[in-house]
């Protein structure tokens, strides 16, 4: 199963969801249909009546973060995994670099995870290095901190899925080369596979992804889907990812 993740990050407003609209109607007229999952997380403002919206209807709808405790708390303009799942949502993205640059820490984010999936909602933990970790060859020992720190053999490794998003190709074009990306994404599902003992667990790859880039990604037979940002406020640059990954 390969996935196609839509982040709109700060994006969106009730009319958006034309753009939903046809992503679905390509989604249930396109061949390849059952080689893939849409999922996409409009903020919050929009997540109950996207949610509610697309329940019947082949894409997932998701939020883009959460909060790292339950149920109800006192902390103001939080959102629970709780309150994400009772509104619809069927996921959440954990540790986005531009909340881990906020302050997340890996305690918290170890927390949202696992809050999250006890709410039933899957998770797409995002992890990857920064422009200077990777100058000074330090890729794999963040990845492998990232993914241990917050992990572990306890959790419902059925609803986990790894974004891998190295953070100085977020939003600016630049992409890493095809070795050095096939290199990492073994690595990645290396260390899973320490830490779960199990194999199977999807890893995604986010940064500067349309529908150029996917030529030279869709090479890279590892690699289990796209994480979007850029590019997925465009239902047309959206589709035109897919259309050329199974071309
Ligand atoms: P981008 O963003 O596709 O615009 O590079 C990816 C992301 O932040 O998830």
């Amino acid at each position: 199963m390969r996935y196609f993740i839509g982040n709109w990050k700060m994006f969106g407003v009730p009319k958006s969801i034309n753009i939903l609209n046809k992503i679905n109607s390509f989604y249930l007229k396109d061949k390849h249909q059952k080689k893939y999952r849409v999922f996409i997380t409009p903020p919050y403002t929009l997540l109950e009546s996207y949610a509610k919206y697309f329940k019947k209807k082949k894409i997932l709808i998701g939020s883009q973060n959460c909060y790292q405790k339950d149920i109800f708390s006192s902390n103001t303009a939080a959102i629970s995994p709780y309150m994400i799942k009772s509104v619809g949502a069927k996921f959440t993205l954990v540790g986005h670099s531009d909340n881990r640059s906020e302050g997340d820490t890996d305690l918290m984010l170890k927390n949202k995870v696992s809050l999250a999936l006890r709410n039933n909602l899957k998770v797409v933990y995002c992890i990857g290095e920064n422009k200077i970790d990777k100058k000074n060859n330090k890729t794999f020992s963040v990845l492998k901190k990232q993914l241990s720190r917050v992990l572990d053999r306890k959790l419902n490794k059925k609803n986990i899925i790894i974004a891998y998003e190295p953070v100085w190709s977020i939003g600016t074009g630049k992409i890493p080369t095809k070795t050095e990306l096939n290199k990492t994404i073994i690595y990645i599902k290396k260390v899973l596979k320490g830490i779960f003992k199990k194999k199977n667990i999807s890893v995604l790859y986010g940064g500067s992804v349309d529908g150029n880039t996917v030529g030279v990604f869709k090479e890279i037979k590892e690699i289990d889907g796209f994480l979007i940002g850029g590019a997925s406020k465009s239902s047309k640059k959206f589709i035109d990812i897919i259309k050329n990954y199974y071309r």
